[in-house]
């Protein structure tokens, strides 16, 4: 069983989209179960408004519902310190930090990365504008440079993820293609992961 626990200092910076994404991208690999450990229950409502590929438990419920799982994909709310981060990290396999390309979110990340020292995690850029945008490549490299592990992969910044909410559906599921092409990108976040969890 390999356990990803998607967290972070900050709120509204895509976490519960990216645990509910990286769940599709997992679900197609082997039995996955989402542990919606956020008092908001992001997830759990997302599913309830339609269907996911996975199983979505309440964290109340999780022992029951994770034995068996291939993949455990934990969302959590945003973590005001560090302490609470490393405690996370000793209970998973991998770490996943999202953030907003903005000025702001790069003090925290490379507070967080000095804290975490030696623990497994990677930073993940979301909410990324398009090109000719350059915000997103631009902070990713003022992580690497400040020591964060940055994931490779960006997520672009489009009303897809929103409706997909709204629907209750992975942004895979959705029917207009236009947005559906931001599924690629967590796709490729999920290959990116798998190589990590080698
Ligand atoms: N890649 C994206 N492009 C555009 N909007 C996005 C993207 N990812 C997330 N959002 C939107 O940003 C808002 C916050 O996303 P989400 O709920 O995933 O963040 P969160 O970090 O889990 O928030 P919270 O701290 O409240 O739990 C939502 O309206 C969501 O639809
Ligand atoms: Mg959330």
């Amino acid at each position: 069983m390999k356990i990803l626990t998607v967290t972070g200092y900050k709120g509204g910076v895509g976490k519960s989209t990216t645990a509910v994404h990286l769940a599709t991208y997992f679900s197609e690999k082997g039995k996955t179960v989402l542990v919606d450990g956020d008092p908001n229950r992001t997830s759990v409502g997302w599913a309830s408004r339609g269907s996911l590929p996975f199983t979505v438990a309440d964290e109340r419920q999780a022992m029951r519902l994770v034995p068996g799982a291939n993949y455990v994909i934990i969302d959590t709310p945003a973590r005001p310190n560090s302490d609470d981060l490393k405690e996370l990290a000793k209970g998973c396999d991998l770490l996943v930090l999202p953030t907003a390309p903005d000025v702001l979110s790069l003090q925290p990340m490379l507070e967080t990365a000095r804290d975490l020292g030696t623990a497994q995690y990677r930073a993940l850029l979301t909410i990324v504008p398009p090109y000719p945008s350059r915000e997103g490549e631009l902070m990713r490299k003022d992580l690497k440079d400040g020591g964060v592990p940055v994931f490779e992969t960006m997520i672009r910044r489009t009303v897809g993820f929103a409706k997909a909410a709204l629907a209750g559906l992975p942004i895979r599921d959705l029917n207009e293609e236009r947005i559906k092409a931001a599924w690629a990108d967590y796709q490729a976040l999920g290959d990116e992961i798998m190589e990590v969890l080698k």
